[in-house]
């Protein structure tokens, strides 16, 4: 297995496709997803554009979708949801279709939706992603980071580290055995960095910087848990993920 770290959408090639494509948004898009497949939703279906999921989504009765829209880190007018994992739950998910759209997340997902399997991962699920990569041993893995319009987002690739790391432990491989480009290494040396303070570093983040002034500090704390969950979102058809 060889592992190939991009820090965004834009930095990801477009002229291949990885085995299995690992999209990672820790705050706060995948973290959503793997909190809404584990409440029970039915499927969470991405977009980019917010009018095709306004379309899309008004095929679906009311009572069984819900729209999740978030812009800035805000929630998009009009929408049920926004982007907070915590409002997530069980009582307002459940059997429903999370119709969602986000700033970056949702974008990265579009971006290796051709891949021939795309997972999601966060901090709080990065465990079930290292499960079935160990199992399902693909040739070429993909970690893409979010990021924030283009640029790097710290919190993501430090998430890829998590990954990497753990595969190179459980697996028991050499870095050389399985690193497929150079930010791999970087992508570990800034986990093994902050992996007993993630919370603090999502502080520093940029994007945590923005949340905190949303008053989002709940959401950098649940996003920052380690494995909190055991839910694995996988694609099932372009753009619809659900629950392994
Ligand atoms: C995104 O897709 O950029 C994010 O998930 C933003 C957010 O924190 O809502």
């Amino acid at each position: 297995m060889k592992l190939f770290v991009y820090h965004t959408p834009e930095l990801t090639p477009l002229e291949k496709l990885p085995d299995c494509a690992v999209v990672i948004d820790v705050l706060r898009a995948t973290t959503t997803i793997a909190a809404a497949l584990d409440a029970g939703a039915e499927a969470v279906q991405a977009f980019s554009d917010i009018d095709l999921l306004l379309k899309t989504s008004e095929a679906w009765l009311p009572k069984k979708r819900l729209r999740a829209g978030e812009r800035g880190g805000e929630k998009v007018e009009g929408c049920d949801l926004g982007n907070s994992p915590l409002n997530f739950t069980t009582e307002v998910v459940t059997g429903k279709r999370l119709f969602m759209t986000t700033t970056n997340g949702t974008r990265a997902l579009e971006r290796v939706a051709q891949s021939p399997t795309v997972i999601t991962a966060a901090q709080v699920n990065c465990q079930a992603a290292v499960n079935y990569l160990l199992e399902t041993q693909p040739k070429t893995v993909w970690l893409v980071g979010s990021g924030w319009q283009g640029s790097y987002a710290i919190e993501d690739t430090a998430c890829a580290g998590a990954i990497a790391l753990s595969l190179i432990e459980q697996a028991k491989l050499s870095l050389e055995e399985i690193t497929g480009n150079d930010e791999v290494v970087g992508a570990i040396a800034l986990y093994s960095q902050w992996k007993n303070n993630l919370v603090e570093m999502f502080r520093l983040a940029s994007h945590g910087q923005r949340l905190l002034k949303l008053g989002c500090d709940d959401d950098l704390k649940y996003c920052a848990e380690n494995n909190i969950l055991d839910v694995l979102p996988i694609q099932k058809e372009p753009g619809v993920l659900v629950k392994l």
